[in-house]
């Protein structure tokens, strides 16, 4: 039952004590939550993990690329453990390093040497690897205006990997105009775009996040229509056209901030992962909340990290077993650690 296993967690939790840290992202399940040492986004979990020398064992509850980051951050005597090794994400998976590579070649002949790449967290250890060895860093969507700033000071143009949104949402608020953007395409290894090749500023790898593409501009037209009273306010990893509808855009403490400091009585219509979405409804009785989309969009592979695979995992740490351990190839992880650090210092 819930209730054993929620013991279970109590019962490890209170023997290891501080040799054991959980940090929790937004987006988990509220049944793993509740356990976590302390919740966050993507940044804040990562400067978390670069800060913390005391816990030997990092049970990461979030997604393979950020128990990645947290073993690059921590020392080689902390373990970091993924409770689920399934609990992948689907736009880390969209950019291969030997594509990566394959693209960079193909960029260099065009453009030459006039471009800076950056990652969104939101990659692989190999792809943050690649970004640091280039001169690039890594950005959050918490920072990503500041970094794509930075970038631009460093290089006339920049390529961002993997999250087309993101990087498009990004550069045009920074008055990057749209027609300066180009889609790079893994799939033919070539360039997206009509223009003059010489015009192109930011190069977005084609990527995005299945749960956010399901906040549609038909989603925005609705509650426009239903409630026009309501606020919009969306993860700027949905489109364009979605984060240009809504009234406000920002990672998912930008949104819990903002809803935090909203009036009592005024509505809001989130656009983000729901597990996030159902817990902010939760803690605001007094204003009225409903997800973007009348559909459920919960991350999958989020929530393959569940109550019994947080019991189980914590039990199997406890035993000394090396199970379900996150280690990033010690040459990969300095790499990507240059381009985590440009992040973290800025
Ligand atoms: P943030 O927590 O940085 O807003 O990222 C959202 C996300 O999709 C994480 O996978
Ligand atoms: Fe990846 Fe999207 Fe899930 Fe975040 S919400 S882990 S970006 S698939």
């Amino acid at each position: 039952s819930a209730e054993e296993l929620e013991n279970r967690v109590r019962e490890v939790k209170a023997r290891l004590g501080n040799r054991l840290f959980i940090p929790g992202h937004h987006y988990q399940k509220d049944e793993v939550i509740q356990f976590a040492d302390a919740t966050g986004d993507s940044l804040v979990l990562a400067q978390l993990s670069a800060e913390n020398r005391d816990a030997e064992f990092i049970a990461f509850c979030g997604v393979h690329f950020m128990a990645e980051t947290a073993d690059i951050l921590t020392t080689s005597e902390q373990k970091v453990y993924l409770p689920d090794m399934r609990a992948g994400c689907s736009m880390a998976d969209m950019a291969d390093i030997y594509q990566t590579e394959r693209a960079w070649e193909v960029l260099m002949d065009t453009f030459g040497d006039t471009i800076l790449p950056l990652t969104y967290v939101n990659s692989t250890a190999a792809i943050k690897a690649f970004v640091g060895e280039h001169g690039g860093a890594t950005v959050t969507s918490s920072n990503a205006e500041k970094m794509v700033a930075w970038a631009f000071e460093q290089k006339e143009r920049i390529l961002f990997l993997p999250d087309q949104h993101l990087g498009r949402n990004t550069a045009y608020n920074l008055g990057v105009p749209l027609e300066e953007m180009a889609v790079w395409n893994p799939q033919e290894n070539r360039l997206e775009y009509e223009g003059a090749i010489e015009n192109v500023k930011v190069i977005l790898w084609k990527g995005h996040c299945s749960v956010h593409e399901n906040f549609t501009v038909a989603n925005v037209e609705n509650v426009r229509k239903q409630h026009p009273e309501m606020k919009i306010i969306v993860h700027p990893e949905c489109s364009r056209e979605v984060v240009a509808l809504s009234d406000m855009a920002g990672s998912t403490n930008y949104i819990i901030e903002a809803i935090n400091q909203a009036e009592s009585g005024s509505s809001w219509a989130i656009g983000t992962e729901q597990n996030l979405v159902n817990r902010i409804i939760q803690q605001h009785p007094d204003k009225h909340i409903v997800s973007l989309n009348p559909y459920m969009c919960s991350c999958l592979t989020m929530n393959r990290i569940d109550l019994p695979h947080l019991a189980w995992s914590l039990e199997s740490i406890e035993k000394g077993e090396s199970r379900n351990i996150i280690k990033v190839d010690e040459e990969v992880a300095v790499k990507a650690k240059l381009a985590l650090d440009r992040m973290l210092q800025k």
